[in-house]
């Protein structure tokens, strides 16, 4: 089976994220290794909320296979005042080769799916961020290599998108991941959980969801954190919010309880002093560099794929 879009981490196979990861490593290598691959194409970049890398890596990406892209803001569009997502989803499909889109409710990223004729891919809804995780596990992979059996990837923080994508992606790819969140309001959706439970059922990876930030991190090969306040987020939930997650902070002390050859990650942008200290996200275990540059090669692939309608889906 063909898959039209990428809309949901959970969409994608161990098959898929492997050719997703293989070609970017190429284009790692060799940016221009597909330069006509979208020429004389465009790509509608479509974003509701602010992006640093989302929006640089795609515009590189599409720029690099040889098309244009086209960024549109939330107000550019005629869908701000009241056009349907039906007919802008229409329009859309009728000028561009695929589209790319950030915005808020994931519904909105489905629909606009379900009525483009061409590609739809999720560039950051408030429940899930599937273009930041392929460039995670491509930065894990080439840390650790392939084989990651008997290695725990940590995720510490807020029980936000990241958190969902995080333990979706680990689920996909066999992976011991873990889910460090307070208990309640902050903890990850338990439906997306029960998903990524249901995944590892035929991978054998293991999903492991606590609210102890010190035996997560102990032995972990990967402490991954995000910010506290996500875009979208109600300003009037700061200050408890930041108390709470207080003893999730991702400091030299809980770095101290990790493997050797443990990494930090983080999809940025970030606060030091708050989800992580100036030290470890600045010091020799961050790979959050390497990080970013990997989603500008994993969108690339990622398009190049999606557009030859290579992508199978699970
Ligand atoms: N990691 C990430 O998505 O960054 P931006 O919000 O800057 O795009
Ligand atoms: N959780 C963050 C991720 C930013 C890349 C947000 O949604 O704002």
């Amino acid at each position: 089976m063909q898959m039209k879009d990428l809309l949901r981490t959970a969409d994608l196979s161990r098959a898929d994220v492997d050719l997703l990861l293989a070609t970017a490593s190429d284009f790692a290598k060799d940016p221009l290794k597909a330069s006509t691959a979208l020429a004389n194409r465009t790509v509608a970049i479509y974003m509701t909320k602010p992006s640093t890398r989302t929006r640089l890596a795609s515009e590189t990406a599409v720029a690099h296979l040889g098309g244009t892209p086209i960024f549109l803001r939330g107000d550019d569009l005629q869908l701000g005042r009241g056009e349907t997502i039906e007919d802008t989803a229409r329009i859309i499909s009728g000028y561009a080769s695929a589209l790319i889109v950030r915005t808020f409710a994931q519904s909105d990223v489905n629909e606009l799916g379900r009525a483009a004729s061409v590609p739809v891919i999720n560039a950051l809804t408030d429940d899930d961020h599937p273009t930041q995780l392929l460039a995670d596990w491509i930065t894990i992979q080439e840390k650790f290599g392939k084989d990651t059996s008997g290695r725990k990837f940590v995720y510490l923080g807020d029980g936000n998108n990241m958190s969902h994508a995080w333990l979706t992606m680990g689920a996909i790819m066999g992976a011991h991941v873990v889910a460090a969140t307070p208990a309640g309001k902050w903890a990850p959706d338990p439906k997306i959980v029960a998903q990524a439970q249901d995944i590892a059922k035929s991978t054998g990876a293991t999903i492991e969801i606590t609210n102890d930030p010190i035996s997560a991190a102990k032995d972990a090969s990967v402490l991954y954190t995000d910010v506290w306040m996500s875009m979208g987020d109600p300003e009037s939930d700061r200050l408890e919010k930041m108390k709470i997650l207080k003893p999730f902070a991702v400091t030299s002390e809980l770095m101290k309880l990790t493997v050797k050859d443990s990494i930090f990650m983080h999809c940025l942008p970030a606060h030091r002093g708050e989800e992580v200290s100036a030290d470890v996200i600045d010091g020799p275990s961050s790979v959050v560099w390497r990080e970013a540059l990997h989603r500008r090669t994993t969108i690339q692939s990622l398009l190049y794929h999606l557009v030859r309608g290579e992508i199978k889906g699970r």
